[in-house]
Parts: structure tokens; sequence; C-alpha cells
């Protein structure tokens, strides 16, 4: 796993995906920066999210706010008092970590060694193998399953202000050492606030101290009565919104997973008081479809009901993903009752309400939000797509299976060689293409090892020109995945590629 883990960071970055940040200052920890290749895969993550919520909805629209928030918003949101993560250092290699994060890696290994159990048994039953039967049987699968589960409750009970006592003792018990020195000499943990501070005004006395948003949530409820009045929104309506959030994350590992800058694609759904549930019930079912129709593999993901909640949500859950390290949150779903428009009422003295027509009432709507992170979404794609295939005759190849839809370049150009009139043929059929799909030229090597470029780099299609293309106007088109070539009629490539990359 350690393996594929760094083999996905080391392609991302051959294949211009993702850099490290100002890498040639050697790096900002837990900043990255996008590539040629991901910054379109990014763009089509995005596009994809906004299509499936705001263009198919047609209560839902979107918004833009700044990043920069009257400093009331966060006193309002909570988040001056209580945005903090338990922090906790090692007194011998003084390194400092997120307690909470030392303890759900803990608990990951332990599940790991429940999935390997599985595995063996999978291996070793093969059609006969019942999963839900062995995992409900099994005595050591049931052993790692209730250890895991005591330490995740335990964690989630002692993760108050009152209670950060109990996380180191639940450290020191499990004999956790410091992942660099190995040491399991800690501090006490103590709460620290992870928004960004910043200034606004030029000169020192005058400047009202701001913070850069940790979530893109706030900027949409600020907004509820300007996009409800201006739009003649009716409840239930959605706003969405894809944006940067700042935090300043104690821990700097797992790559794009935990950044410090980073973006967040969110939407707040307003419904009317007492049908919060089944509006939530709605969106779980709704964003799992979303997941589900980019084919990364259902038993990639699993739901992760919250038993213990934020004070002012009455229902939550987590989507996981199964990371290169192990499952891990990618979505949350919440239903946030009227806490943030109630709150943003109390201070700013504005009213955020709604007249319901059919109720002939007033009142402050209710919040399902839906928010995925879109670097972990990104990373989940990518480590999803990343595989190395045996091929026939003991040759392998390094394959990058992005969905279609999500791929940077639709299709790659070729002449098969660099005379006789090919590459010109090569570029008429990309003036033609590119007006729908990002394609690109490329004649340099051989056929086979440009096509295995296109491979690593997860363009599904290669377009190949040959000396009969110049006569019957007919070229190859080769499929990533499958391998499979076929002979298709220039005239045809638009449909083909169009029914390849379709939403
Ligand atoms: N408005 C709700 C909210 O911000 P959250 O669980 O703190 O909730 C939502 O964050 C999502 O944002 C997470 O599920 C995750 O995908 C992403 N996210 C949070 N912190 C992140 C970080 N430091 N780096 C990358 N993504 C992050």
């Amino acid at each position: 796993q350690e393996d594929f883990f760094k083999n996905v960071i080391s392609h991302a970055k051959e294949y211009g995906y993702i850099f490290a940040s100002s890498e040639i200052y050697d790096g900002l920890s837990a900043v990255y920066d996008y590539g040629q290749n991901g910054a379109e895969l990014k763009k089509n993550i995005k596009d994809y999210w906004w299509k499936s919520m705001v263009q198919l909805h047609q209560n839902i629209v979107g918004l833009d706010a700044a990043i920069l928030m009257h400093p009331t918003t966060w006193k309002a949101s909570g988040h001056v008092d209580a945005f903090n993560d338990p922090l906790i250092d090692n007194k011998d290699s003084k390194k400092r970590y997120r307690a909470d994060v030392l303890v759900e890696d803990y608990a990951e290994k332990i599940n790991q060694k429940a999935q390997k159990e599985i595995a063996k048994a999978k291996k070793r039953f093969g059609d006969k193998f019942n999963e839900e039967e062995f995992v409900t049987t099994n005595p050591r699968v049931l052993r790692y399953k209730k250890e895991e589960k005591e330490i995740l409750e335990r964690l989630a009970k002692s993760l108050t202000d009152e209670n950060l006592a109990d996380v180191k003792a639940l450290i020191e018990e499990l004999g956790i050492a410091c992942p660099e020195s190995g040491s399991k000499n800690w501090t006490d943990v103590k709460q620290f606030n992870l928004m960004f501070g910043t200034k606004l005004g030029a000169s020192a006395d005058s400047a009202t101290d701001l913070y850069l948003r940790p979530e893109t949530a706030q900027g949409i409820f600020v907004n509820f009565s300007n996009v409800q009045k201006t739009g003649r929104m009716k409840i239930p309506f959605g706003i969405a919104q894809i944006g940067k959030a700042f935090r300043n994350e104690i821990v700097a590992r797992q790559f794009i997973f935990r950044q410090r800058e980073f973006e967040q694609m969110e939407m707040q759904f307003f419904v009317r008081p007492g049908e919060e549930l089944k509006w939530f019930e709605h969106w779980k079912e709704t964003r799992q479809k979303w997941h589900a129709s980019l084919g990364l593999g259902e038993e990639n993901y699993r739901f992760h009901d919250h038993e213990k909640m934020a004070h002012y949500a009455n229902a939550a859950t987590d989507i996981e993903f199964n990371f290169p390290f192990g499952f891990k949150e990618l979505e949350g779903i919440h239903s946030r009752t009227d806490f943030d428009l109630k709150a943003h009422e109390e201070h700013s003295g504005k009213k955020l309400r709604f007249y319901d027509p059919e109720m002939k009432e007033n009142y402050v709507p209710y919040v399902i939000e839906t928010s995925i992170g879109l670097d972990r979404m990104f990373l989940a794609v990518f480590s999803a797509s990343l595989k190395e295939e045996e091929l026939e005759g003991g040759t392998s190849r390094t394959v990058l299976k992005l969905p279609a839809v999500l791929a940077p370049t639709k299709a790659a150009v070729l002449p098969l060689v660099k005379k006789d009139g090919l590459p010109e043929l090569a570029h008429e059929i990309i003036e033609e293409l590119k007006w729908d799909f990002r394609v690109q030229y490329d004649e340099k090597d051989a056929i086979g090892r440009r096509y295995r470029r296109q491979d690593a780099a997860g363009t599904p299609l290669c377009i190949t020109v040959d000396h009969d293309s110049l006569e019957d106007k007919k070229v190859t088109v080769r499929f990533r995945d499958s391998m499979e070539q076929k002979r298709v009629d220039i005239t045809e490539l638009k449909t083909l590629i169009q029914q390849e990359v379709d939403f």
C-alpha cells in the first residue's frame, strides 16, 4: 500500500498533474500546484459536479462569494471559538501532530488487518466465498472490527475541550509512537485554531483582522436573502459554490488529501423545518449516485454515519473513499438545522427568513449541506484509475484509466511517420476536433511508445493516421482500456469521441 501511494505521487508529478508548491525553493508543506494535466482534470471534476448539481436542477443556483468576509461572520458561525484541532507534540522529535489523526491512523491499521483476512479468505474460497457470512462469523475479523470500533468511539467521546486528557491517555494506552522517530514521549493535548488570519488596511493601527475563509459555506449563508429574493427562489431550493478554503492544518502528510489551501464544492439546500431528515436521505442517495456514475468501483466507497454530532447538526454522514492509505472522508452530508442562518440573524440584526405562501408563515429555513473536497475527489479519481497491467507476452503497462468524461486530453492524434503528408492530415483532424474536445498532437517516438505514453497520461483514445488514410480517409482509433483498435471514417471521429466522453 505504501509503495502504491508513492507511485501515485510520483506518477502525478511525472505526467504533469501535481507539483509541490514553489518546488524550486524546496516546496511549502501541505500546499500543492496543479500542472498542465492536473489543471484540466480538476476543471473537468468541477464541471461534472456543477453540471449535475446546478445545470440539472431547476431549483439550485450557483454563487461565487469572496474569500475575504466580514470578521463577524466567523464569530457567528462558531469558527472563532470552536474551529480547533487537538494537537500533541512529541517531546523528543519536537514534531507536532493532530492527536485525533494519530488515533484514527492506528484504528485504520487494525481495519486493514481485517481487510487482509477477508482478502486471504476470498482467494482461498474463490467463487464459494460469502463475504457477509465471513465478516460476521470469523473470530479474527470480529476481534479486529470490535477493537477498531471501540477505539474510534473512545476517541469521539474524548474530543471535547474538557476531555482532552483522555485523548492523551488513549494514545499512551495504545502505545502509539511518533511516526518520524518512534518515540512515545508525548506532551499534553492542546486545542489549536485552524483559521489563517490576515489584515485589511494599510497602516498597522487601523488594520482590521480578517480570516481567509475556512469553508465556502458561510458565503452562501450570508447571501441567502440576496439570492432568494433576486432569484425569486421558493423553498426547497439550493445554492451551490466551488471555491478555495484555507486551514492551518497541523498535519502535513497524505499528499493533497489534507492541504492548507484547498477547494470545496458545497451546496446548501434550504428546506421547511421538519422536512430536513427527508431531504437529508434524498441528498445522501443523490450524492451516492453521482459517485457511482463515475465507475470508480462501488467497493471503494462506504458511508460513515456520525453517532456524535456537532451541536448544530441533527444528522450527519461521511462518504468515505478507499484512498491509497485506507478509507477516509471524501464528502460530508450534514443536516445543519437553522443554526447558521439564525446565528447570522443574531449577529447582523438582519432577518434571514422565507415567507412560505403555502404555509402562510415566515420561518428560518433548515439546511442540508453536501460538501466535497475537490482535491480529495481528484486524489480519489487519480488513485483509483492508476493501474499496472500484465500483458500477453510477459510485458506490462502503466495505465491511468480515468473516466473519459474527466480525462484532460480526450484524444491524441498520431501520424505514423513524420513525413509523406501524414503530419499535415493529422493537423487537419486536430483543427476539426479542437472546437469540441481537448486533443493533442504527438509525432515523437515509435507508435507503440506513443500509445504507452498516452495510456500513462490517461488519454482515452489515440487516433493514428497512416499512409492508407491519405487514400481512404479513414484512421485507426485505439481505445486505452481495451487496447482494441478499429478503422473509422475521419468524418465519424467527432461522434465517436462524443459517445466516449459523454456526461
Ligand atoms: N462546510 C462544511 C465543511 O467544511 P468539512 O468536513 O470540514 O465540512 C468538507 O469539510 C470537505 O472538505 C471534506 O469532506 C473534505 O473533502 C474537504 N476538506 C476539508 N479539509 C480539507 C483539507 N485540509 N484539505 C483538503 N480537503 C479538505
